[in-house]
């Protein structure tokens, strides 16, 4: 039995975290120490169970235990741990997932490099659009649009990329060239009597007259997530794809899709392009590549983005980017597996009907007088939490209310996330069944009445 205590101490005491108030952590040591899973549920090690009803991160999508991808990783290491893939030097697994990759893409890709985090391939296409817009004539062709709420990642262009305030400010950033649109969250945004159909309209209205006023000459790429995660899980309203491409397409502007989350089934589709009908130039992905159980991220694009790079090849000789752990053989063994897996217990079909009684659970709560939205797609989902149900006013944010949500949540056996002001974002892993879905419902329910009678 792990002595708990000084477990805690030490992490408070030493260890640094992530997109946690240091402050706070500083104070009562960690949230949550969790040293064991299995199937959706993880267990912490003073002994409780809790149902992960935001995947680990958004990432496990097989949930916590796999003997198939524990084997795949332990043959890969006892053959060959590690390989480069600088010097185009390549190993079997690598090439094989290479292809088999942009196979699947949404829309056909030709080529692949593979990196670790998911803010990698982002910060990489940043970089790889520069240098392709260098090779083209085209060195003005800078600027980057993306949208607030996006998240992108945490290296010093992907931040810039990423629209959360809290992790720009004080870092000095965004750097130059980085150019925000509006969240499309319908709910909160739109004006009175304003429809679905409108309010796009008018979201695309708002990037047309940026481009316009920015001179399209300058635009090197537009990125977005499918659906947007770290805002929130925010559905895309009604006509938003069509609108917004409507203008990618009149300009002509480099699409980059993130599927760093939607990638893998997580709406119902391999990939949430295909969910909403997007048509992208490029595209990376992660997490669920190798369903958390090893760092792997990749990103792709087509033959005529790879020939204009490659044009840099022949006056600056090899393409200056990459990681020691790029294209590594243990995470291409288990990314290989995970997509047989996939294949094997159509992961699509399974979401597909279990997204049916989770989403329908979600929309039920909108009976509770907490809860002025929910809406989602496959096991993704967004549930807003106002004060006021007519106006959509919110709460004061010194109230805290998503994180009282999430954390009456915890106490009752179910780990959720909260996103400021107080927004839930609630994405089970994949292999989630219906009575799960229930027990995960349940908890949420009792978790919001909880606070409601504080209130
Ligand atoms: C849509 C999206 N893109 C990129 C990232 C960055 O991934 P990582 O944290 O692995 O760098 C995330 C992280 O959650 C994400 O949600």
């Amino acid at each position: 039995m792990a002595n708990t205590d000084s477990l805690q101490e030490r992490d408070r005491q030493h260890h640094v975290h992530g997109q946690t108030n240091m402050r706070l952590h500083q104070q009562q040591g960690p949230s949550a120490m969790v040293n064991e899973g299995h199937g959706v549920y993880i267990k912490t090690v003073d002994g409780r169970e809790l149902i992960d009803g935001f995947s680990g991160l958004g990432c496990t999508s097989l949930g916590y235990h796999n003997e198939r991808l524990a084997n795949a990783a332990k043959a890969q290491m006892d053959l060959l741990p590690f390989a480069p893939t600088f010097y185009g030097r390549s190993h079997p697994k690598v090439a094989e997932l290479a292809a088999r990759l942009v196979k699947m893409a949404a829309v056909p890709m030709d080529h692949i490099m593979f990196q670790c985090s998911g803010s990698e391939p982002n910060d990489a296409m940043i970089k790889f659009l520069w240098y392709r817009n260098i090779a083209r004539g085209e060195p003005q062709r800078r600027k980057l649009i993306s949208r607030w709420k996006g998240y992108y990642g945490n290296t010093v262009a992907a931040v810039s990329l990423s629209g959360q305030p809290h992790m720009h400010a004080r870092f000095g950033l965004p750097m130059d060239d980085f150019l925000k649109l509006s969240t499309p969250n319908y709910y909160h945004f739109h004006q009175d009597g304003e429809t679905e159909l409108e309010f796009s309209a008018r979201m695309a209205a708002e990037f047309d007259d940026l481009v316009q006023a920015t001179g399209p000459e300058s635009i090197a790429a537009f990125f977005a997530e499918p659906m947007q995660s770290g805002g929130g899980a925010i559905l895309p309203p009604e006509g938003y794809w069509p609108a917004m491409q409507a203008v990618i397409q009149k300009y002509g502007i480099h699409f980059h899709v993130d599927e760093v989350v939607c990638g893998f089934g997580r709406t119902g589709y391999w990939w949430g392009a295909e969910a909403f009908g997007l048509q992208p130039d490029s595209t990376s992905c992660a997490k669920a590549l190798t369903a958390a159980f090893f760092p792997m991220s990749a990103l792709m694009f087509k033959e005529d983005f790879y020939q204009d790079m490659m044009q840099n090849s022949d006056e600056v000789g090899v393409l200056g980017h990459g990681f020691t752990y790029s294209g590594h053989p243990v995470g291409a063994a288990i990314a290989l597996e995970a997509l047989n897996i996939y294949q094997e217990m159509d992961l699509i079909g399974h979401v597909r009907e279990v997204s049916e009684p989770f989403l329908d659970g979600c929309r039920t709560l909108m009976d509770h007088p907490l809860v002025g939205d929910a809406r989602g797609i496959g096991l993704f989902c967004g549930i807003e939490l106002v004060k006021d149900k007519k106006t959509r006013e919110q709460f004061a944010p010194e109230l805290k209310i998503g994180q009282r949500v999430q954390d009456a949540a915890h106490a009752h056996g179910l780990y959720l996330r909260s996103i400021p002001p107080d927004r839930i974002s609630f994405m089970p892993p994949l292999i989630i069944e219906k009575s799960e879905i229930d027990e995960a419902l349940k908890i949420l329910r009792i978790a919001l009445d909880s606070v409601w009678q504080e209130l």
